[in-house]
C-alpha cells in the first residue's frame, strides 16, 4: 500500500511547505488539476504545478479532472516516474491522450467517474500503467466514499490478472475504509481530507497505514 496525500486538502498559499510536511510518508503527491468544465471547480495549472517541483524530490501523481488533456497535457513538465491520469470521460479520444502522455515520458493512468461502468477502462488495460478508480463524483475534496468503489476495484483487479497496472482508489479514503480498499486491489491511495484536515500529518498518514494492514 502506497499513501498519496492530496494535496487539494492543504493550504494553496503555502503548497510546497504543505507538501514537505508530508514528504517523508509520501509515496507519490497527488495533484487534482481542475478547469471548471469538467468538474464545477477551478484548482491549479501547470505554472503552479511546475514551480512546486522545486525543493520536492518525490514523484507527482497528476490527475487531470479536464476536458482537454491533449492540449495540457504537454505543459507538465515531467520525469519518468511521475504519473499523469487523465479521465475516460475527458473529450479527447483516450488512445490518442495516452500517447500524448507516452511521448511526454511518464506514466500514464487513466480515470473513471463512479457513473462509469468499470468495463470501460478495459480495453486500455494493456496500453496504461495505473487505474484511478474514483470514490466519489470529482471536483471536490472532503465528500463520503463511495461503498460501490470496493466491488469496482475488485472486478478491475481481476481483469487486469497478470498485467502490470497499479489500481489507485480516489475520494473519501479514511482510517475506516482504506483496509476495504487495499483488500480488494487498491495499492496507491490517495488521501487527501484525511490527512490535512489533521493537524498532525505525520501521525494522520501512521494511522492510514496502520489501519490498511
Ligand atoms: C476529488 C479529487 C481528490 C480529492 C480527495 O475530485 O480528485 O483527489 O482531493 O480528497 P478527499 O480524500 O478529501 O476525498
Ligand atoms: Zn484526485
Amino acid at each position: 500500500m502506497k499513501l498519496a496525500p492530496s494535496l487539494l486538502s492543504a493550504d494553496f498559499g503555502k503548497l510546497r511547505a504543505e507538501a514537505r510536511e508530508v514528504e517523508p510518508l509520501a509515496e507519490y503527491f497527488h495533484i487534482d488539476v481542475m478547469d471548471g468544465h469538467f468538474v464545477p471547480n477551478l484548482t491549479i495549472g501547470p505554472p503552479v504545478v511546475n514551480s512546486l517541483r522545486r525543493g520536492l524530490t518525490k514523484p507527482f501523481d497528476i490527475h487531470l479532472m479536464i476536458d482537454y488533456p491533449m492540449q495540457y497535457a504537454s505543459q507538465f513538465g515531467v520525469n519518468a516516474d511521475d504519473i499523469i491520469t487523465f479521465h475516460i470521460e475527458s473529450k479527447d479520444e483516450p488512445f490518442r491522450v495516452i500517447e500524448e502522455i507516452r511521448r511526454l515520458g511518464c506514466r500514464v493512468g487513466i480515470s473513471l467517474r463512479p457513473i462509469t461502468p468499470i468495463t470501460a477502462v478495459f480495453p486500455y488495460l494493456d496500453f496504461v500503467d495505473l487505474v484511478l478508480v474514483m470514490s466519489v463524483e470529482p471536483g471536490f475534496g472532503g465528500q463520503a466514499f463511495m461503498p460501490e468503489a470496493v466491488e469496482r476495484i475488485g472486478s478491475l483487479k481481476e481483469k487486469i490478472g497478470s498485467r502490470k497496472v497499479m489500481i489507485s482508489v480516489d475520494g473519501g479514503i479514511n482510517d475506516k475504509n482504506i483496509r476495504l480498499v487495499v483488500d480488494a486491489g487498491a495499492e496507491l491511495i490517495v488521501a487527501g481530507s484525511a490527512i490535512f484536515n489533521h493537524p498532525d500529518r505525520i501521525a494522520a498518514m501512521r494511522a492510514l497505514s496502520n489501519a490498511a494492514q
